[in-house]
């Protein structure tokens, strides 16, 4: 392409300072050195997490940033010893990276890898970004708040060229971590019973994962009623606010299926809704799967009695899958029909709005809101 070799000016969104709003401007982006790609992002999803960063409840985030994760573009171009794209690909940029050669890489039952750790710059301990002379830092390797991103090779899934980005972006966090939460994480049985607390994008994929591995009542959980309607449109059975009980939820839960559900989801992020999940799940066999993200520096205290008498607690990240791998099929899975992710997507707008986009979130009015460039 015309612009290989050569820096790109293009919009992006800086958050300049902690607590500070998001600002669109007009940034440079250096072409990608040896080992890594240059992507046009052609679509972006908003998610909670790109929030956290703004709130600074993230930890090692380093300010100027550009936020955003949950993005699909197009190759631009490439740096020396790129061999597994080229200009012109469809892409996911992916916030966690697959060497393919780490101990975690080599086992099959994990998906982080060595390089896993936020990253703020690039492995060169460099950043492609600048704006107004000052060298602004890299979110999770991907940034997808801005029109042009560079990543690192081993960062970046190629997708279906069928495949059509403004939908298909979901795949980059959303999606995959709640849908992946039930189906590889927890690995939900067929016939089981399962709570989801939290209906947002994340926990809506959780509701989706738990129906297609076959569990016969999913319990979904919010304190917003108007997110009912759509987790019953994605395999919810029966919907819950524990605003309307004067009981601990985990007691109505306990009560409305004998002994708790057989595997409970935390898509909130919050230490009491971690706690009323792990209280949840049946004391012997239940399983509770933490999904959410906790403020940083936050701490979690629990009667060690939940776990003696035999419940598993666990955490997942991206839903467990190896992403450089796993995306490209659940991208071939979603153009198959194998389920409806664009459910998800309530809203669509240019990305001069994004900070309306961040208010839909706010309000509670949107599961995802889909920028596009
Ligand atoms: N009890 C039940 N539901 C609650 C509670 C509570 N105490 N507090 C908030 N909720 C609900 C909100 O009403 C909302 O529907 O949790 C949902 C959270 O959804 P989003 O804000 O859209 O967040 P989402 O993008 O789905 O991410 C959820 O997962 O990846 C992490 O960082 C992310 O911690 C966040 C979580
Ligand atoms: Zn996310």
């Amino acid at each position: 392409m015309a612009t290989a070799g050569k820096v790109i000016r293009c919009r992006a969104a800086v958050a300049w300072a902690l607590g500070k709003p998001l600002s669109i401007e007009e940034v440079e982006v250096a072409p990608p050195k040896a080992g890594e790609v240059r992507i046009k992002i052609v679509a972006t999803g908003i998610c909670h997490t790109d929030d956290h960063i703004l709130k600074g409840s993230l930890p090692n985030v380093e300010f100027p940033v550009i936020p955003g994760h949950e993005g699909a573009g197009i190759v631009e171009s490439i740096g020396e010893g790129v061999t597994s794209v080229k200009p012109g690909d469809k892409v996911i940029p992916l916030c966690i990276p697959q060497c393919g050669e780490c101990s975690f890489c080599q086992n099959p039952e994990s998906n982080c890898c060595h390089l896993s750790e936020p990253q703020n710059l690039l492995p060169d301990k460099t950043s492609r970004f600048s704006c107004k002379g000052k060298q602004i830092h890299h979110f999770m390797w991907v940034s997808t708040f801005a029109e042009y991103t560079v990543v690192p090779e081993y960062a970046v899934a190629k997708i279906d060229a069928a495949a059509p980005l403004d939908k298909v972006c979901v795949f980059g966090c959303g999606f995959s971590t709640g849908y992946g939460a039930a189906i590889n994480t927890a690995k939900v049985k067929p016939g089981s019973t399962c709570a989801i607390f939290g209906l947002g994008g994340v926990g809506l994929s959780a509701v989706m994962g738990c129906k297609a591995a076959g569990a016969s009542r999913i319990i979904a959980v919010d304190i917003n009623k108007d997110k009912f309607a759509k987790a019953k449109e994605m395999g919810a059975t029966d919907c819950i606010n524990p605003r309307d009980f004067k009981k601990p939820i985990q007691e109505v839960l306990t009560e409305m299926t004998g002994q708790g559900v057989d595997y409970s989801f935390e898509a909130i992020g919050h230490a009491d809704t971690m706690i009323a999940a792990l209280a949840s799940c049946n004391m012997s066999t239940g399983v509770c799967i933490m999904i959410g993200v906790l403020d940083s520096g936050s701490e979690i205290s629990i009667d060690p009695t939940l776990l003696l008498t035999g419940r598993t607690w666990k955490g997942t990240m991206l839903g467990g899958w190896k992403m450089r791998e796993c995306v490209p099929k659940l991208v071939s899975s979603y153009l198959e029909k194998k389920f409806n992710s664009d459910l998800l997507i309530t809203h669509t707008l240019p990305f001069a709005k994004l900070n309306e986009g961040l208010e839909l979130l706010h309000a509670g009015k949107s599961i995802r809101t889909v920028l596009l460039f």
